[in-house]
């Protein structure tokens, strides 16, 4: 008989009701994320730890980040066969590789002009400045959603200019863009008012999708940790979200 406290310790897969992770940067060395296959190795196997059986990627698509879709896919595709190589046991199944599309003054992709990269189902992730606060693109939305594009915008709890009761808010919901809320913004990682909001807007039943972002290993860590918090357990326990779709 093993003594408790030789087992390993299990750790909790609060994640799994989800199965897929719809956000992260671990595709390396294209933005500010994984800095090598080896990190995106250890963060995968983080992720399949608290519970995720797939991960979609998303690198940013932005002004500080120029990457291009077709090199992006190449990459990606690359990554793949390195790691199905090497024989790495416990990691989640690859997903899609798609994209972080930021919508600001100074860069936006424009429907049925650039190839964007989707998450399944034509769903295009998109994101804001976290500084620009007089900048809504409400006109490109309605154009991607006339071309049967669907749209997430991620984490809404993060731009500190936009609140859960704005104009900005109720038109979004208006046009059926869909939110996805970080799960480290639940544990306090981006501070307390993204915390709050996060928890906010999940109550208010506004939050269609959870994604981790996961850039490197600190953010790994810091989802362990959050896996452990109790109330994100009972979000998890008490909320559907549509990540499983995916
Ligand atoms: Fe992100």
């Amino acid at each position: 008989m093993i003594l408790d406290f030789l087992k390993p310790k299990k750790q909790t897969k609060t994640f799994s009701p989800l199965k897929s992770d719809m956000h992260c940067h671990l595709l390396p060395n294209v933005d500010d994320g994984s800095g090598s296959v080896q990190e995106t190795i250890a963060c995968l196997k983080v992720l399949a730890e608290v519970g995720f059986t797939k991960v979609h990627f998303t690198p940013h698509f932005q002004a500080n980040y120029p990457n291009e879709e077709n090199d992006i896919q190449e990459r990606f595709a690359k990554l793949k066969k390195e790691i199905e190589k090497s024989n790495v046991e416990g990691l989640p199944e690859f997903g899609v590789i798609s994209g972080e599309y930021r919508f600001d003054p100074r860069f936006a992709r424009r429907p049925g002009v650039d190839n964007v990269l989707t998450l399944p189902g034509k769903i295009l992730l998109c994101e804001f400045s976290l500084h620009f606060n007089d900048y809504m693109p409400t006109d490109i939305f309605a154009e991607y959603l006339r071309l049967g594009y669907k749209l997430i915008l991620a984490h809404p709890e993060r731009y500190p200019y936009l609140g859960i009761h704005s104009e900005e808010v109720r038109k979004m919901k208006e046009m059926d863009i869909k939110f996805q809320v970080n799960v480290l913004s639940l544990n306090g990682f981006y501070g307390e008012a993204a915390r709050q909001k996060g928890f906010d807007y999940i109550k208010a039943g506004m939050v269609e999708y959870m994604g981790t972002d996961t850039h490197n290993m600190r953010y790994a860590k810091a989802l362990k940790e959050t896996a452990e918090n109790k109330q994100v357990q009972k979000i998890m326990e008490t909320h559907a979200f549509l990540n499983s779709e995916l």
